[in-house]
């Protein structure tokens, strides 16, 4: 689970227009938090990457799409709506990336954001001793490498203008070990890694160089794994499953709250906020519980 063995481009456009109308409940503007910046969001065809689009442009942002689902990815651009602009990118290709920061510069005349965002989950046997090298190669080249080529590239547009910011989407399953297979968490401590390096060369520049942990959200990349984990159980269930696994009561982790962590980190309201991963789990890594039994179960 948590990034276990998933992929969102399996996911059929039947579904995805089942979310439009939930994604279109939040597409008001809503503040200006962001007004005159440009956002560059990887994997923002979908979940998160998409919720976080749909936040910055209601704070006034212009915001680049940039996925390897074409279709997908056009589409949600139109849905965004005249802000919005979708560019083909593969992140794992250092071409695609430089290419989509220098359209973004063709088209808007700047970068003030570069969210990395783009990640995959991973399909493998839990043992380490089964580990599948060619997998964590193919996992570390989007999840690690894609994240490091976005921000070198957005780093060549930010530095001449000595100002910018850099956010990148980790996980929580980067912060503590057996909440997902090796490949994955390895993947995402990696990023939580990646910010701390680069945050340490960035800040001589004005640009600060953040990410986000989010608890399990109930997007397409989790619900294929959660599928495969569980057959024939029907997504609602699932979801709920999704839900019940954090440990506060009362609401569950959702893409508009990574989204809300984002549009902190990237505005002004966090201008002192580097090298920070803030993690958005309702409390879930900060704690465990010593499972005694209650007294009166001992009699
Ligand atoms: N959903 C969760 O439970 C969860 C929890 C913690 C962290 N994350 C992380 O959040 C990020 C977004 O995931 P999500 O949950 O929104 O999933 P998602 O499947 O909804 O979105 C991921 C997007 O990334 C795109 N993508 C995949 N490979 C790509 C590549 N090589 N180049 C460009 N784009 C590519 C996909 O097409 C998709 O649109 C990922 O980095 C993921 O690891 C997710």
């Amino acid at each position: 689970m948590f990034g276990g063995g998933l992929s969102s481009k399996t996911v059929s456009m039947s579904r995805t227009s089942l979310v439009r109308g939930f994604y279109r409940l939040f597409s008001i503007r809503t503040g200006s938090k962001l007004e005159g910046k440009v956002a560059l969001i990887t994997g923002a065809a979908s979940g998160i990457g998409k919720a976080t689009a749909i936040k910055f442009i209601n704070n006034g942002a212009k915001v680049v799409v940039a996925d390897i689902q074409h279709q997908l990815g056009q589409e949600t651009a139109e849905e965004l709506g005249p802000y919005a602009t979708f560019v083909s990118c593969d992140v794992t290709k250092e071409s695609d990336i430089s290419n989509a920061v220098d359209f973004t510069i063709s088209k808007h005349k700047q970068l003030d954001i570069m969210h990395c965002n783009a990640g995959v989950p991973c399909k493998t046997p839990p043992s380490i001793v089964e580990l599948d090298l060619e997998m964590f190669d193919k996992v570390m080249d989007i999840n690690v490498r894609g994240i490091m080529a976005g921000i070198k590239h957005a780093s060549r547009v930010m530095i001449p203008r000595q100002t910018g910011s850099i956010l990148c989407t980790a996980s929580i399953t980067g912060l503590m070990g057996g909440l997902s297979q090796h490949t994955y968490s390895v993947s995402k401590s990696a990023v939580i890694g990646i910010v701390k390096s680069v945050a340490a060369e960035l800040c001589k520049y004005g640009i600060r160089v953040n990410c986000i942990s989010p608890f399990a959200i109930p997007t397409p990349f989790t619900m294929d794994d959660m599928r495969q984990l569980f057959p024939g159980v029907d997504d609602q269930r699932l979801v709920k499953m999704v839900h019940n696994a954090g440990v506060f009561e009362g609401a569950y982790c959702e893409p508009r709250d990574v989204a809300n962590a984002a549009l902190y980190l990237v505005s002004d309201d966090a201008k002192y906020v580097n090298g920070h991963n803030l993690v958005v789990d309702g409390g879930f890594t900060s704690f465990k519980s010593l499972s005694f039994p209650a007294p009166d179960e001992l009699k």
